[in-house]
């Protein structure tokens, strides 16, 4: 009986054990699939289209030569992210457009030529900014966020 009453339990705890396996598998699959998934959303706007981060810009005058594929790629996001714009705001291209199709090289648009005036502005005000010994503990990184804060033009 006791004997029995055992295996019973056995029988019992292995088909939990066996159900908290195959739930923390489907878990897993669960979790790996939303993080594919947020990278497929993330990526797929950008690449899917006849478009890669260039590894050889044709056209960089401001930004050093360090900026190439993916570091270019987060410039360019940050400058959108900043301002609340598309690709289109600086670039010429159609919005809604496929990226493939837009001439990133040109300079006709004149807000690129802008933003070009822009990173050497900031580039200035991290030369004063280094002159002064900031009150806390750590220094304020400046970006193009920290005026336009996700506007055009940074009317106050
Ligand atoms: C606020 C304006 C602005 C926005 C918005 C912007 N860019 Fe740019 N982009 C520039 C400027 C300015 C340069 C050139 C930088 C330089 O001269 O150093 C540039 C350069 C580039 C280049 C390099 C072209 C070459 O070969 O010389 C690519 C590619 C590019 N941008 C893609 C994008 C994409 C894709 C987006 C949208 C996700 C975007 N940009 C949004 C301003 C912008
Ligand atoms: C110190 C504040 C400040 C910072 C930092 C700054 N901007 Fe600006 N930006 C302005 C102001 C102010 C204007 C509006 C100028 C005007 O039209 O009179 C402007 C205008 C612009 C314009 C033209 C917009 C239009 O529609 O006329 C672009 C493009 C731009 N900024 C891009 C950038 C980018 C890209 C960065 C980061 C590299 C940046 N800005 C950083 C203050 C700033």
């Amino acid at each position: 009986m006791a004997f029995r009453a055992t295996e019973f339990r056995g029988l019992f705890y292995s088909n939990i054990v066996k159900r908290a396996g195959i739930n923390s598998v489907l878990k897993s699959i669960g979790y790996l699939a939303s993080v594919f998934m947020v990278f497929t959303l993330l990526n797929v706007p950008l690449f899917a289209q006849g478009f890669s981060w260039p590894e050889k810009p044709e056209n960089l005058q401001v930004l050093g030569e360090e900026y190439t594929g993916r570091r270019l790629g987060g410039m360019m996001r940050q400058f959108i992210i900043g301002l609340g714009v598309r690709c289109e705001h600086c670039h010429v291209g159609e919005a809604g457009k496929p990226l493939g199709s837009f001439d990133f090289v040109s300079d006709e648009n004149p807000n690129k030529n802008r933003a070009r005036e822009m990173l050497r502005m900031v580039a200035d005000i991290k030369g004063h900014l280094a002159k002064i010994d900031p009150s806390g503990a750590s220094r304020v990184e400046i970006s193009c966020n920290t005026c336009h804060r996700g506007l055009t033009r940074p009317i106050t």
